[in-house]
């Protein structure tokens, strides 16, 4: 294997020791390692008459530990939404392997729960039967689902619109929704692919901070997709920052902030400015690529 779990870097504040990042190699210990890619590539048909083929992804690299909140960053088209597809099993690597607890990744499942950017409800059901819809559809026991259904409105604060129609919520409340259906399985793993992003930035803050809570109660390992840098920083316990053109494992940024995490806390942390600093400068490189692809 090239680049067992790629470069780690260790944000220190302004003025510590040296300045210099400290790259280090690190290896997760076996036993806690819940999501495994080794060596993923992925490539798509494309231009004229579907005849090229496009490498999204090459020699993809990385393990995330049970319970742990791993952010992927990386410029547009860099591959993170494949990324989430693979693990999710919607598609298959063309190389490599993906594994979750040891097992190969061969197809989608309840246990790696997804959540979209855009929420997906189904118009005609209320909001309890939108939550609900997996276990029912699967022919189970009302008795067995609807209580904890119940209970995960609550956790979200959507209590007494149990009964509402999507299209009488807001856009957070919407996401709220969806995220309390991808929780009911009680999934090992919640993949998210910029579950934030279409939100406004007041209401992004709540989610985030609602997002935590439930992850830090029920141990879900998540695997979040976002290019906002603020968010990566408040919720991820590391960064992966993605290289594009082929997507690539580029460097993994340890986010050294202790729990439980505030907005305000994070920014009156020395820690802070200059790990968003970094992450910038890789964003920044990253698009001049992209930028010299255009303007080549
Ligand atoms: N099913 C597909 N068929 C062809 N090309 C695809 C497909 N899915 C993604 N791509 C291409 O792969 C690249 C990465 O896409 P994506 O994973 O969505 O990037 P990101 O989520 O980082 O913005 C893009 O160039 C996109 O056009
Ligand atoms: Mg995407």
């Amino acid at each position: 294997m090239k680049n067992p779990i790629s470069a780690v870097f260790v944000p220190t504040p302004e003025g510590a020791a040296g300045g210099t990042p400290d790259l280090t190699h690190t290896q997760v210990p076996n036993a806690s390692v819940s999501i495994r890619l080794q060596g993923v590539g992925k490539s798509f048909a494309h231009g004229r008459r579907q005849a090229q083929r496009l490498t999204v992804l090459e020699d993809i690299n990385l393990e995330v530990r049970t319970g742990e909140f791993v952010c992927l960053l990386g410029p547009s088209g860099c591959g993170k939404s494949t990324v989430l597809n693979l693990l999710a099993g919607f598609d298959s690597p063309d190389h490599g392997t993906i594994s979750l607890d040891g097992q190969a990744i061969r197809g989608p499942d309840p246990r790696r729960g997804m959540v979209f950017q855009q929420p997906t409800l189904f118009p005609w059901l209320t909001v309890l039967d939108n939550v609900a819809f997996g276990p029912r559809m699967a022919g189970r026991d009302a008795r067995d689902y609807l209580p904890e259904a119940r209970r995960l409105l609550r956790q979200v604060g959507l209590e007494r619109y149990a009964e509402h129609y999507p299209w009488q919520l807001s856009g957070g409340m919407r996401q709220r929704v969806a995220l309390a259906r991808a929780w009911l399985p009680g999934p090992q793993v919640l993949l998210m692919d910029e579950p934030f992003g279409a939100l406004d930035a007041q209401t992004r803050l709540v989610m985030q901070e609602l997002l935590n809570r439930i992850w830090a109660e029920t141990g879900t390992t998540i695997v979040f997709v976002t290019h906002d840098v603020d968010e990566a920083l408040f919720l991820g316990d590391r960064i992966v920052m993605m290289s594009a053109h082929p997507g690539r494992v580029r460097e993994i940024i340890e986010v050294p902030f202790a729990r439980p995490r505030t907005p305000d806390a994070l920014l009156a942390d020395p820690a802070y400015a200059p790990a968003k600093r970094r992450i910038l400068q890789i964003l920044r490189e990253e698009s001049g690529h992209l930028l010299e692809e255009i303007n080549p």
